[in-house]
């Protein structure tokens, strides 16, 4: 962290910086706040494998398909000793009968101490943590936040530029629906990046993330080109799949689907500090040849999901970093 600002967080007391609430959105989480994330995130880091969970229940509801999102929030869970209920498919589900969000929540909210949510529905989870007793975690909302992934990208921004300031910040591809891409860039705005809009017209960044970036000062330049040039500033380049599932007219998905594909060849002006990330599942984006190469960081950028939501797991249970740190249940 810089110098400048460990004055500030030491005004911040770890119990200040711990809430007991529920995570929508990222945007409302102060820099101090994200720091001390970081920083819990990288007690798990040193140490997975613990009781802190022993005896809690963790719920994770997914209305929508995940991989990464809802097993690393359930490896988190067990990791750290919880249990796991939930479901990856909701038509396994009573909702198939026709029973409503709020009935769900409610109902959950009696056997589980916090519930991990995805759902197709733009601002499903805000409503969920308005009518739920226990926490929700949003784990993704239609096209609009993820704040869990965010804090696994600032994580992983942080672990390979040893700061998250005066970064340049390239984000290729579906910047409409990109709900990463979206969470990302408020999260940010503490930091003072520069962001790199490409992407296609359909694709465009949407207008109010533009807004919110003016409103905070945020510079952002577009292009539309997209080749070893433009690259060669990049400290981060944060590849996007286009989401075929985001489409009501799969002509233009077929139209915009493989427009921007990083090639090895792409990067022979990359900075040497530059990584590609990708929230995943790649379909198109990312030619396999760039795996191997240096830059490449989209595996350990999931893998950093296990610690980042073991931090944020703990965080919404309004466990501190202070007891994460005093915590004498570790197993090796
Ligand atoms: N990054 C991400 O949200 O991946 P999943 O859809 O597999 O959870």
């Amino acid at each position: 962290m810089r110098e400048e600002h460990k004055k500030d967080r030491n005004t911040y007391s770890d119990t200040l910086l711990a809430m007991n609430q529920s995570l929508v959105t990222i945007a409302n989480h102060s820099r101090e706040k994200i720091e001390y994330l970081i920083r819990m995130a990288q007690e798990f880091e040193k140490h997975p494998n613990r009781l802190l969970l022993q005896g809690r229940v963790v719920a994770t509801l997914f209305f929508e398909p995940s991989t990464r999102t809802r097993l690393s929030f359930e490896t988190a869970a067990n990791r750290l000793g919880a249990r796991v209920i939930g479901f990856a498919d909701p038509k396994v589900t009573s909702g198939t009968k026709g029973e409503t969000l709020k009935d769900t929540i409610m109902m959950v909210s009696n056997y589980a101490d916090v519930i991990v949510m995805r759902h197709h529905l733009e601002g499903a989870a805000l409503y969920a943590s308005e009518i739920s007793p226990v926490p929700i975690i949003n784990a993704g909302d239609g096209a609009n936040q993820h704040p869990s992934q965010t804090m696994l990208d600032l994580y992983t921004i942080y672990q390979t530029q040893g700061t998250l300031d005066n970064l340049n910040i390239y984000l290729v591809g579906d910047l409409k629906y990109g709900r990463t891409v979206h969470s990302l860039l408020t999260a940010m705005r503490h930091f003072n990046p520069t962001f790199h809009f490409i992407a296609p017209d359909e694709l465009a960044m949407p207008e109010t993330y533009k807004q919110y970036c003016r409103k905070h000062g945020i510079r952002f330049v577009e292009h539309k080109e997209f080749d070893a040039d433009v690259i060669a500033g990049a400290d981060i380049l944060y590849m996007t799949r286009v989401q075929r599932e985001r489409f009501t007219d799969l002509m233009e998905y077929e139209r915009v689907k493989d427009r921007y594909l990083l090639k090895l060849d792409m990067l022979t002006k990359a900075k040497d500090n530059m990584r590609i990330l990708h929230p995943l599942p790649r379909v198109n984006e990312i030619e396999y040849a760039i795996d191997d190469d240096p830059h490449a960081y989209y595996f350990q950028q999931a893998r950093n999901g296990l610690f980042a939501r073991e931090a944020l797991i703990c965080d919404v249970l309004g466990i501190t970093l202070e007891q994460v740190k005093e915590d004498q249940t570790i197993i090796s």
